[in-house]
């Protein structure tokens, strides 16, 4: 019995280097101590001893009992201080703090505020539109009524239940929009998410970033369309060389798509501009005068150019990524290079 009351009282010493919270502490005096702890026991047991040994072990155990309890006693947190937790003894405030993690901005993003500066440098306002849009705004507003063949190239996800509601295929839906609450002269950039129902590969995902922008006033011209476009363009990749070739889009007549010589290969052809030296920038053209009226601007007085880019594209060949695929995967690794 003495053995055990020896080792009792080297775990409760063991037990008492190690402790680090009050609550622990408090737990391990009611396990040594408590009216049904582990000494609690042995004085049990000692009821079933002869005399003679109840002397001898008695003198004994009274003594560790003792030792044991001056041990608590001792202890800093059986100090009564109104520390939270009691905890305070023990900081050390020499010791060096703990480095939070540091987040970033996704590239995206970063390259996002990029757009938007240098748009506001020339006066454009900024604007953030809806995500989920009615067909009407989406469509045919934009002169892409129901029957239109040219919906057909925008796969589109529609909201399950809820019919003329999607997800918008782009961000043009705002042209509308904005021109509900504003009257000409404007001039509007509005970037955003949007959504295509379609396969994923290096360069497309189903969801991705646009640029709208537009302006209407007395005299717009094309020639204004085309120096705007090359002015961001260079402002962000310096000079460029560019090629403006016709493209149909309904909301805009003429419409035309901007090339640009392919900044990997310089225009020899390589794989990113798939052999043609040419990479396809930014959709755009005069807004179309239907579209026009539907904002409630008179075509016979105002004119305007809008175009729509594709953000992610210039944002990779920005930052020189291969995959459009890695700006989405929320993978630190690579976000941490921006
Ligand atoms: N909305 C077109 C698209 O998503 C891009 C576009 C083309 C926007 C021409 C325009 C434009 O404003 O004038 O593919």
């Amino acid at each position: 019995m003495k053995e055990l009351l020896e080792k009792i009282a080297r775990e409760a010493e063991e037990a008492l280097s190690r402790v680090n919270t009050k609550k622990d502490f408090e737990r391990l005096r009611y396990d040594f101590l408590g009216r049904s702890g582990k000494l609690a026991d042995i004085s049990k047991q000692m009821k079933t001893l002869s005399a003679e040994e109840k002397k001898n072990i008695g003198k004994f155990f009274n003594e560790l009992k003792n030792s044991i309890e001056n041990s608590f006693n001792a202890h800093p947190f059986s100090k009564n201080d109104d520390s939270e937790d009691g905890k305070k003894t023990f900081i050390d405030y020499t010791l060096p703090g703990k480095a939070g993690a540091l987040g970033s901005i996704h590239p995206i993003g970063q390259f996002m505020e990029k757009v938007i500066s240098i748009f506001s440098s020339m006066g454009y306002e900024v604007i953030f539109g809806n995500e989920v849009e009615t067909e009407r705004y989406n469509f045919d507003f934009l002169n892409m009524p129901k029957d239109h063949p040219s919906r057909d190239i925008q796969d589109t996800f529609f909201i399950k239940g809820q019919e003329d509601w999607v997800l918008r295929t782009h961000t043009s839906n705002m042209q509308i929009r904005s021109m509900e609450s504003r009257k000409p002269p404007v001039r509007i950039l509005s970037p955003g998410r949007v959504y295509r129902h379609e396969a994923t590969d290096a360069s497309h995902e189903s969801m991705f970033y646009q640029v709208e922008g537009f302006a209407i006033d007395r005299d717009i011209k094309l020639t204004d369309l085309l120096g705007t476009l090359r002015m961001f363009l260079e402002a962000i990749y310096g000079k460029v060389k560019l090629r403006f070739r016709p493209h149909y889009y309904p909301f805009v007549e003429p419409g035309l798509d901007v090339d640009m010589a392919c900044l990997i290969c310089g225009g020899k052809g390589c794989s990113v501009c798939k052999k043609t030296g040419w990479l396809e920038m930014i959709g755009s053209g005069m807004i179309h005068p239907t579209v026009l009226k539907n904002m409630n601007v008179d075509p016979k007085i105002w004119s305007g150019f809008a175009f729509g880019v594709g953000l992610d594209r210039l944002m990779i060949l920005y930052y020189g990524i291969d995959d459009v695929r890695l700006s989405y995967q929320g993978d630190v690794r690579f976000l941490r290079q921006f």
